[in-house]
């Protein structure tokens, strides 16, 4: 396989791509990486099968998109390769390897930072039989199919996204943060209506749980228009659910595209993932220009 023609097939008709004739263990070269990019912004997700890839082969494809940010909760983080964040319920000598029991809600990656993340590639070594599936919600439908007034209503409103809250109400027996995490933690306001910096089109973004409140609203008044939004925008004909096998690779663009994780059997099923996090630095400037263009 020489990687340098990769095919698409559709997963979903709203979201989703499975990519072909990619072997993630040999050098992808540029064009092949731009066809990859276009069609991750334009389809939310491209899935990966049968890849056989280190550590080392993980973080080097993903760097070929942008810089990778390793996770701030670093006791997670593969030692020897802090750009890789562990998800796994797995326990060893009395600790657990990765981080266990999160994600139940819907999200995107680092939402709660300053400058978000791109993407996300997500490897799968190990996954129960049954349950663990991650599912994934495609923001362009969702956004284009809210009622105009709806539409024009969010076009400048932030919610507040504090992770904080979220690691200490909804995560707690993944331990304390300690002080100098919580200081790099502090709450952002985020646009409600993105611009996705490539494509040009709008999408919704929130976060369950982690965006606690609209910016000049009351909280509970808030609370309920976050609720009825991240219904709406997971409704089933917005979202694709993975069942994995070891060895997928997923790469999802948290531009465009809402996450979770359904539940399995932690106690006795083993399910261990390897994460690499792409950084969306310009962000910020893309976002405003883009405003003023549109
Ligand atoms: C993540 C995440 C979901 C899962 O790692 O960002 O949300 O299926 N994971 O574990
Ligand atoms: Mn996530």
């Amino acid at each position: 396989m020489t990687n340098d023609s990769p095919t698409f097939t559709p997963l979903m008709p709203t979201i989703g791509m499975e990519i072909h004739g990619i072997d993630l263990s040999k050098p992808v070269p540029d064009d092949a990486i731009q066809q990859i990019n276009d069609m991750l912004c334009n389809n939310g997700i491209l899935l990966f099968r049968d890849q056989h890839i280190t550590p080392e082969q993980h973080i080097a494809f993903s760097q070929q998109f942008g810089r990778l940010e390793p996770h701030v909760a670093d006791q997670f983080n593969l030692p020897g390769h802090p750009e890789i964040f562990i998800v796994s319920n797995i326990v060893e000598n009395g600790r657990n390897i990765g981080a266990s029991g999160g994600a139940r809600h819907w999200h995107f990656d680092y939402s709660y930072r300053e400058f978000p993340s791109l993407g996300s590639l997500f490897y799968c070594l190990e996954c129960p039989a049954e349950g663990g599936q991650t599912q994934f919600a495609g923001m362009y439908a969702a956004y284009d199919a809210l009622p105009e007034e709806k539409k024009a209503w969010l076009e400048d409103k932030k919610a507040v996204h504090d992770y904080v809250y979220y690691w200490e109400n909804f995560v707690p027996h993944r331990g304390p943060l300690t002080a100098e995490q919580k200081a790099e933690l502090q709450p952002v306001a985020q646009p409600i209506v993105h611009i996705h910096p490539e494509t040009g089109r709008r999408t919704l973004y929130l976060a369950h749980n982690i965006a606690t409140h609209i910016e000049g609203m009351e909280a509970e008044e808030s609370h309920d228009i976050i609720e009825d939004l991240v219904a709406f925008a997971t409704r089933p004909e917005f979202v694709y659910t993975h069942e994995w096998q070891a060895n997928d690779l997923i790469f999802w663009d948290n531009r465009a595209t809402m996450h979770r994780v359904l539940p399995f059997d932690e106690e006795h099923d083993r399910r261990r993932m390897h994460r690499t996090t792409l950084v969306n630095e310009g962000q910020a400037a893309e976002q405003s220009e883009l405003a003023e263009a549109s």
